[in-house]
């Protein structure tokens, strides 16, 4: 069987670009019988940028009960908090003395954080910690722990599986077989659609941008956000050009084939923004109600997730504690005799 896995950092309130560049696929993929699909919620991940506990704990609830809330089966698919599983902290130690430094001085978001530091005429390390410098350490630990071969991500994150592999390749020169490798290459999976969901303001939508599209508002909320989507200033009768517009990228994000011709052609027959909005909340909002009562109900009952959460930590934790026995033993780590 196949093995597919991914992972979402527990900051804020899961997003439509979230939803629909990791969990809905991730989700759709997990029912098919010949994949084995391992999803967790990265808390560790968290701390790099979150540094107030009570945001952190609320974010994993809010996420856990989105998974399932979106139909994810935790008996079939392995679902689990990141923190639960011990052997990724280590394995994370592992690799990061494989790993080259100059590796990490590539990656795109520690390279972001220097280049603003840089602009703003601060310390080019400013408020850059270890922890962002090890991020794609960290997360090569979480795809490598449970030898994935397929990571479902946002375009954003391809970077992150390629080193991913890197290290993989890097460990298994080392310290296994060529024949028998210990560690698996992982590959990337993006959705070419959709691969990245455009916020309110026309950017990425993003935690870090405040201009996110949270899945589970009241429907009311979720019309006004819709409504705050920045358009260009046509006029009704106006042709529009849907290439070049946030509210229809996000309707293709939603709509059939036939539904996006139908808002194509609308666009070039220039139909009015408010009438566009309109449209686009319907469509979004016929197929999350039924996710959006299934999650209210679950945020009353967090035992119930908690639970959930434990089980799948022991169903993980029995494919990581024999591998990493392995890689202790393939490094030199195991008892004298
Ligand atoms: P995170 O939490 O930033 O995002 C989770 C997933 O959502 C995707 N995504 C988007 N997709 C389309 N449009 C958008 N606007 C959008 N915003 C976010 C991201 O690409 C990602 O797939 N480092 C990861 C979490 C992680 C992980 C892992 C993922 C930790 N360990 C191991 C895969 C495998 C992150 O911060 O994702």
């Amino acid at each position: 069987k196949k093995r597919v896995l991914t992972g979402i950092t527990t900051t804020g309130t899961p997003h439509l670009g979230n939803y629909v560049g990791a969990i809905r696929p991730a989700i759709a993929a997990s029912r098919s019988d010949d994949t084995e699909s391992f999803f967790f919620l990265a808390n560790f991940h968290a701390l790099i940028k979150c540094q107030d506990p009570k945001a952190v704990h609320q974010s994993t609830k809010e996420i856990a009960a989105t998974w399932l809330a979106l139909g994810l089966d935790p008996e079939q698919a392995t679902f689990y908090r990141q923190s639960d599983i011990h052997e990724i902290p280590e394995l994370n130690w592992v690799l990061s003395c494989v790993c080259a430094k100059g590796l990490m001085n590539r990656a795109h978001a520690y390279k972001a954080a220097v280049d603003a530091n840089v602009a703003e005429g601060e310390d080019a390390d400013k408020a850059i910690t270890m922890g962002l410098f090890n991020y794609p350490v960290l997360m090569a630990a979480d795809i490598l722990m449970f030898n994935a071969d397929q990571v479902p991500v946002g375009k954003d994150q391809i970077q992150h599986i390629e080193m991913a592999r890197d290290m993989a390749q890097r460990f298994n020169h080392l310290f296994a077989s060529k024949k028998q490798p210990l560690l698996t290459l992982p590959n990337y999976q993006v959705d070419e659609h959709v691969a990245v969901l455009q916020g309110l303001d026309g950017r990425k939508m993003s935690k870090s941008y405040g201009n996110t599209i949270p899945l589970f508002l009241t429907e009311k909320q979720l019309r006004k956000h819709i409504n705050k989507i920045k358009t260009n200033l046509l006029e009704p009768g106006e042709a529009k050009d849907p290439d070049d517009s946030t509210v229809f990228q996000i309707w293709q994000a939603f709509a059939n084939e036939e539904q996006t011709a139908e808002m194509r052609q609308a666009f070039a027959d220039g139909i009015g923004w408010g009438d566009a909005k309109g449209k686009l909340f319907e469509l979004v909002n016929a197929e999350l109600a039924e996710p959006r009562e299934r999650y209210n109900d679950l945020m009353e009952r967090p035992q119930d997730i908690e639970d959930i959460l434990q089980m799948g930590a022991a169903k993980a934790r029995k494919i990581s504690q024999p591998l990493l026995q392995q890689i202790r033993q393939a490094v030199g780590i195991y008892p004298l005799s």
